[in-house]
């Protein structure tokens, strides 16, 4: 089950939501499901409008990896991630901290979102 806690300075509440089953969610979706307000444009990883920073909480490993290439090239374009980024993520198999939304899908692990 992947627990998510969706933060923005705008909004003085933390609120924590939890999702079960198949894990084939985006992080976008659960949060119009929960109408958390995560700006958004095309849904498909193209435009970086839902960009958001992910931080692993609690205990698990991270998991949520590997980015699909029109995610790393949004957020390369955002100014968000280097070549080098890229290099280190493929190498260690981890994400990086900047995620799209519309591309991330939660795994079992726990989140901190900020949008
Ligand atoms: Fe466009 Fe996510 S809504 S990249």
């Amino acid at each position: 089950m992947a627990i998510l806690t969706f933060s923005n300075p705008s909004y003085k509440d933390k609120t924590v939501y939890a999702t079960a089953g198949s894990h084939t969610e985006s992080v976008l979706k659960i949060a119009r499901e929960n109408k958390i307000p995560i700006d958004f444009n095309c849904e498909d990883g193209n435009c970086g409008t839902c960009l958001i920073k992910v931080t692993p909480l609690g205990s698990k490993p991270r998991m949520a990896g590997p980015l699909t290439d029109k995610e790393v090239s949004a957020l390369t374009e955002l100014g968000k991630i280097s070549k080098d980024d890229v290099d280190t993520m493929r190498v260690d198999d981890l994400p990086t901290v900047w995620r799209l939304a519309c591309q991330l899908i939660a795994r079992d692990e726990e989140l901190l979102i900020e949008y």
